[in-house]
């Protein structure tokens, strides 16, 4: 029997990511080759136009899953009954500006679909924030919708960590998908740690640790490190604009790990909650590895944090705990 559609809410639909992922959720990479979909797609009225013409193009597309498309400036109407919303909307960051620059933008943003979202979405509704400041606006979000639970508001660095698992795919020539378990640490900003010390890549004699075939310690505590946290701003100064494909494709693969699991011994990072593990500040969103199991995602417990590894998790958690507090300033 045919499964029932699933509404996904994208705002900020007619910009260059949303542009990128309604027609990945309309094919099925985020929620499934068997499970339709009804796309809600919010934009504000500058962008009505445009937002129409990709509501055009989906229908010229004819995917087969798409079930229907509610295209719309009224944030209400985006909310009704949404089961996913992947928060796209709002200004991203142009050459030269650092992500505190659109900071006071953004969160307002943030705070008003908070109300929306946690009024007229579908009871357990799990919530993307991907527009930056992305921890401090799903943080902001969190805030402002008390009633929905903490657990089901995340942001992504996703994207982060597929920079992370790219890096070494080409450092050691080996297929990316023989990668795993990198971990993103804290922030979607340049103070994330990338750290590879749990990390291993598949080879035909087994799983091997990343460091022990990389050999090369300074790569992986230098320029590995930068190369990621600078990965952002590295695809702005060569597009002139943000990075959307990678974005768009790490936002699916955030909603389909953690709606359908993810893979026996591998985990994943997500800007969640904090409950304070690993010693991270507790009320921020901080990113850290989780697995996903019955739509539920869990932060991995126990992992050995070194000295070196110990003072990176703690400046992003510091860099969190500021934003936040600029946040609230940008708000009163
Ligand atoms: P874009 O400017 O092309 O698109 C943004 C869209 O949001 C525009 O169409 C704009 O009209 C719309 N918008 C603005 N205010 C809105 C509102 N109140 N409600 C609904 N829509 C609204 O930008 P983009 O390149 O698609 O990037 C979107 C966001 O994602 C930016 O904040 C960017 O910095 C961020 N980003 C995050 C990551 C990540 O990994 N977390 C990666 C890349 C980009
Ligand atoms: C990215 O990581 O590509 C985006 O968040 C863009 C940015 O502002 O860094």
């Amino acid at each position: 029997m045919a499964k029932e559609p699933v509404r996904v809410l994208v705002t900020g639909a007619a910009g260059q990511i949303g542009y990128a992922l309604v027609p990945m959720i309309a094919r099925g990479v985020m929620l499934g080759a068997d499970q339709p979909v009804i796309l809600h797609m919010l934009d504000i009225p500058p962008a009505a136009e445009a937002l129409n013409g990709v509501k055009m193009e989906l229908v010229d597309a004819a995917f087969p899953l798409l079930k229907g498309v509610v295209a719309t400036t009224d944030v209400v109407e985006a909310c009704t009954g949404v089961n996913v919303a992947v928060m796209v909307g709002g200004f991203p960051r142009k050459e030269g500006m650092e992500r505190k620059d659109v900071m006071s933008k953004n969160v307002s943003i943030y705070k008003s679909q908070a109300s929306a979202l946690e009024q007229h979405a579908a009871p357990n509704c799990k919530v993307l924030v991907v527009a930056n400041p992305a921890n401090t606006n799903a943080l902001i979000l969190k805030e402002f919708a008390p009633s929905i639970p903490a657990k089901n508001i995340t942001c992504l660095t996703r994207l982060d960590h597929n920079r992370a698992l790219g890096q070494i795919s080409e450092k050691l020539n080996v297929q990316v998908s023989d990668v795993k378990n990198v971990i993103i640490w804290g922030n979607h900003s340049s103070s994330q740690y990338p750290d590879v010390n749990h990390a291993t890549v598949m080879t035909p004699s087994g799983e091997k640790p990343v460091r022990e075939l990389v050999k090369d310690d300074a790569w992986l505590n230098g320029e590995f490190i930068t190369t990621v946290q600078q990965r952002g701003a590295a695809i702005i100064k060569a597009r002139k604009l943000s990075s959307a494909l990678s974005a768009a494709s790490a936002a699916c693969d955030h909603i389909r790990d953690w709606v359908l699991g993810t893979p026996e011994g591998t985990w994943v990072s997500m800007g969640v909650y904090s409950d304070g593990s690993y010693n991270a500040p507790a009320g921020v969103i901080y990113s850290f590895p989780v697995t996903c199991k019955n739509g539920e995602w869990t932060i991995v417990q126990g992992l050995a944090i070194d000295e070196f590894s110990r003072k990176k998790l703690d400046l992003t958690g510091a860099e969190l705990t500021e934003e936040k507090e600029l946040a609230y300033s940008c708000l009163s």
